[in-house]
């Protein structure tokens, strides 16, 4: 385990670049946090640092958004508009379980399903102003 504090949104960006630049094929990223709590910050950092150049959104309205085009594929699902256990389980998070690009997960606490075997988990709390804390899994940082 290990604490990183945050001071600015690009702070966070940077440690997702961190993140994303050590990731492996089969990660499962799950990052839980208030709203507002710099989870998607995180996860633009993570896809810039798999060298992907795309612009990343929420996945919002698609469940699962997916991106080509840097060293491993990202695909980037949030299970916060999710209500019911079975629409969790349709997300199909264990689909990617096995897949030779990384996954990240927004709200991973509402998955009720298996724990991923590559998975790194991220915990983002709001401290003062704009300082946030990530407790995190290691990943070889
Ligand atoms: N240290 C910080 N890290 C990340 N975001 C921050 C930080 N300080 C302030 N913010 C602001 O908080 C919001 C975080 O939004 P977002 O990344 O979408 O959060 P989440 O996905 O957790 O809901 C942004 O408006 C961002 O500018
Ligand atoms: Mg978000």
């Amino acid at each position: 385990m290990g604490t990183f504090i945050s001071n600015s949104p690009e702070a966070t960006f940077r440690f997702g670049e961190k993140l994303g630049k050590a990731a492996q094929p089969g990660w499962v990223i799950g990052l839980d946090g208030d709203l507002g709590a710099g989870k998607t910050h995180c996860v633009k950092g993570i896809a810039a640092g798999l060298g992907i150049t795309e612009r990343v959104t929420s996945p919002t309205f698609a469940l699962v958004n997916e991106y080509a085009g840097g060293r491993l594929p990202l695909a980037h699902l949030d299970l916060y508009r999710l209500e019911t256990m079975k629409s969790i389980l349709g997300a199909g998070l264990d689909d990617y379980f096995e897949t030779a690009g990384v996954t990240v997960v927004e709200w991973m606490d509402r998955w009720v399903g298996g724990i991923p075997p590559r998975f790194i988990r991220l915990r983002f709390v709001v401290l003062d102003g704009d300082s946030r804390r990530i407790d995190h899994d290691d990943f070889g940082d």
